[in-house]
């Protein structure tokens, strides 16, 4: 396997940080080299800090899981990018469906937190993706095209960004896409990239997200436009997450 790939873990609102001190301690002893590979931890925003005393000096990198649009202010609530990356963090998740179905989240909330955290120099992973009756209706397409548009309007195309596809329907239900479903839409959101930012679109890492575990993981890392997984509850298990990994190298 020639990609570079990207294995991302997305905790949601699991563990504490000691939990947080004690997986990332282990992650780092058991990780083998992954040469041009990235790991990326995406804690509870508690948790932040523990990440960063652990993940200092290592390759590992971590970001916070939803940043407010503002740096500070009366936002009573909300998680600082400033803050993330005063700490050390490299990535914000923006546009988390929990955060778009659970929280509100519109496409245009998730365009000024994808260049707020851009601007500051954080890298955004942009999660997209069609619910259930939307894919039944046959609007899987125009969906992606909507959610797509709509966060890198503001983008600079010359920063990084990461996009990370994850059909709402396959996210904490153990049903994951196909690879032909998967296959598909990669190739319509990186026809996407291309139209919409010619020079970079090729590069843009586009990671697949719903219900990854070690044994879909080979198949699925194997298509040629998946470049890594953004994983939630085979995550939170570190021999599932570093299965997931390895069997994907
Ligand atoms: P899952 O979650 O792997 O548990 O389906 C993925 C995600 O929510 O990012």
């Amino acid at each position: 396997m020639k990609k570079n790939l990207l294995f991302a873990a997305n905790w949601k609102m699991h563990k504490n940080p000691k939990e947080t001190r004690e997986f990332l301690a282990q992650l780092l002893e058991r990780l083998p080299d992954f040469k041009r590979h990235q790991v990326v931890i995406f804690p509870p925003a508690a948790c932040l800090e523990a990440a960063s005393q652990v993940l200092s000096q290592s390759e590992i990198r971590w970001g916070c899981q939803n940043c407010y649009s503002k740096n500070s202010g009366a936002f009573t609530g909300e998680t600082s990018a400033q803050v993330v990356k005063d700490l050390g963090g490299q990535f914000v998740l923006v546009g988390h469906s929990e955060r778009r179905t659970l929280f509100a989240e519109t496409d245009a909330h998730v365009a000024e937190k994808a260049k707020n955290a851009q601007e500051l120099g954080l890298i955004p992973m942009i999660c997209i993706g069609e619910n259930l009756q939307q894919r039944e209706g046959g609007h899987t397409q125009n969906i992606l095209r909507a959610q797509l548009e709509a966060a890198l309007a503001p983008l600079s195309p010359a920063q990084p960004f990461v996009i990370a596809y994850e059909p709402v329907w396959a996210i904490g239900t153990g049903k994951v896409a196909t690879v032909e479903q998967v296959q598909q839409a990669h190739h319509w959101v990186r026809q996407l990239l291309v139209k919409l930012n010619p020079e970079k679109g090729l590069d843009i890492p586009i990671l697949y997200g719903g219900s990854v575990k070690p044994d879909n993981a080979k198949s699925l890392s194997a298509l040629p436009e998946v470049f890594g997984f953004l994983i939630g509850g085979a995550a939170l298990e570190l021999d599932s997450f570093l299965a997931i990994c390895g069997d994907s190298i």
